[in-house]
């Protein structure tokens, strides 16, 4: 047994993680557009293990949302109200001492309809400002430029990503934010869980199901739009921004086999090398060859225009970031196995894992797997942008908020990050999803809290916003404070 202090590199990029459409609400003011964020209804009835339900969008459903101009059943309208009390929440993560916050920007704000020739200037501003309050509190802003979130008047105008014009709007906006926010803004991400386009094609992509005939065509049509316009990103962002780094962002979702039957082993491989598929476009600047077998037998072609592999081929990103949450087990005949949910997606029960009340498996070697087989594969940097656990949590009677479980997980995944690093990977920092409470992604419930910062809101929108420091919120300021984990025996 020996003791060890777990400190990671120096400039380690310790931070937290949100994004506009859950914490910024404001839905439709100073010009603001209305997004497909705008539209995701409030599931009140769907069980948490039906993420599929989760993520449907129906032709009604979106008529029901562009005429209602309440925010009563759409959480993500009002979000945690960021937009207006960001000064104070910057405050609260200065105090915890954050070296980053990783924020995205809505396009909506900047071109409300998205394509239109101009952007619009108060959007700017208000981006300007709190960009600036980050720097003010001496912490450095990492942006997404697309966090599930697109103007409806793409979705309806023109199938959203399914239309090439689309690559055009996209990338104008780009060079308006690296323009106007270049020396302010060095790092940024392109797509947020651009894998995720698969499982949920309405909020990645702006694709409305009953709008097509092969959804599944579409949805690879789209993605291959987002691989250009990623790519462009990664372009302007260079030419730009002298001494930026743009990323990529993936939903890692490290797969085991259920047994060691090579059946289940290849199930596993199968799953684990299609989540590989998207930073091998976006890393490896092409294609991989183990897509035209999938491609082929699902009948599904790529419109590709003279020169895309040129694009893809010449701006690879320069590190990869990712989200980890859980670990899923495949298994090659699931049928009368126990099912578990994970994020946006499922999978068989694992025994030796704990489920957090959503039911998503707790793994933190898991994410040592997923940096260690990331980096052997890519030798690029690696950035962890979400890791955290929704929990519901309890006020005290003395107002406190004791959240020990919350602790426990980044304590445990904080542990592997630094076994990893041990293990050679080169890691730029870390930021936890979401520092504070917001909107939850698949069913916009306020009550699956994620945050160091508790904010009064329920699920309906009630509560005074008052934000309170969980005990959690000191001990990650401990861990910023002495750049890793303080002193424990280790075996
Ligand atoms: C990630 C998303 O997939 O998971 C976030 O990038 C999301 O936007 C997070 O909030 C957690 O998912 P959920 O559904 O619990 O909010």
């Amino acid at each position: 047994m020996a003791e060890i202090t777990r400190t990671f590199p120096k400039d380690f990029l310790w931070g937290g993680a949100i994004a506009a459409n859950q914490a910024e609400g404001a839905w439709n003011v100073d010009g603001k557009g209305i997004s497909t964020a705008d539209i995701a209804i409030f599931k009140k009835n769907v069980s948490k293990q039906d993420y599929k339900k989760h993520q449907a969008i129906t032709e009604e459903q979106i008529q029901q949302a562009l005429e209602d101009e309440s925010d009563r059943d759409y959480p993500k309208r009002r979000g945690i109200d960021f937009y207006h009390r960001y000064p104070e929440d910057m405050a609260l993560f200065g105090e915890m001492g954050l070296k980053t916050l990783r924020i995205s920007i809505a396009w909506t704000r900047i071109f409300p309809k998205g394509d239109e020739l101009a952007p619009n200037e108060a959007g700017l501003l208000y981006y300007d400002n709190v960009i600036d309050e980050m720097h003010k509190h001496g912490i450095e802003p990492l942006v997404t430029l697309s966090h599930y979130e697109m103007p409806m008047h793409l979705v309806n105008e023109y199938g959203g990503w399914t239309d090439r014009r689309v690559v055009d709007f996209f990338v104008r906006f780009c060079k308006v934010v690296f323009q106007r926010y270049s020396g302010k803004v060095k790092y940024w991400l392109t797509f947020n869980e651009i894998d995720s386009l698969v499982r949920h094609p309405f909020t990645s992509g702006g694709i409305v199901p009953d709008r097509f005939d092969n959804v599944e065509q579409a949805v690879y049509q789209a993605l291959h739009h987002q691989f250009i316009a990623s790519s462009l990103a990664v372009k302007y962002a260079h030419e730009l921004i002298p001494g930026s780094q743009i990323g990529c962002m993936l939903t890692r979702l490290l797969t085991y086999p259920h047994t060691c039957d090579p059946q289940d082993v290849l199930a596993a491989y199968r799953n684990n090398q299609f989540n590989y598929f998207f930073t091998d476009v976006q890393v490896r600047g092409a294609y991989p060859r183990y897509m035209d077998r999938f491609f082929r037998e699902r009948g599904i072609v790529i419109d590709k225009l003279e020169g895309d592999d040129e694009i893809l081929r010449t701006h690879p990103v320069d590190f990869i970031s990712f989200s980890y949450y859980m670990s899923l087990v495949a298994s090659a005949n699931s049928e009368g196995l126990e099912k578990v949910s994970g994020n946006t997606t499922g999978g068989v029960k694992n025994p030796y894992l704990q489920t957090n009340d959503w039911g998503w498996q707790i793994d933190p070697v898991g994410l040592r797997l997923s940096l260690c087989d990331l980096y052997n594969r890519y030798q690029v940097p690696l950035f962890i942008v979400e890791n955290g656990i929704g929990a519901y949590d309890q006020i005290e009677e003395d107002g406190s908020i004791q959240d020990d479980y919350r602790i426990a997980y980044f304590q445990s995944h904080i542990e592997q990050m630094h076994e990893a690093i041990l293990d050679g990977v080169e890691l730029m920092g870390y930021t936890s999803w979401g520092i504070i409470d917001l909107i939850s992604y698949s069913s916009s419930e306020m009550e699956k809290r994620y945050g160091f910062i508790y904010v009064d809101q329920d699920n309906e929108g009630n509560g005074t916003l008052e934000r309170k420091r969980k005990k959690s919120f000191y001990w990650y300021k401990d861990v910023i404070a002495n750049n890793g984990l303080v002193p424990h025996i280790t075996g």
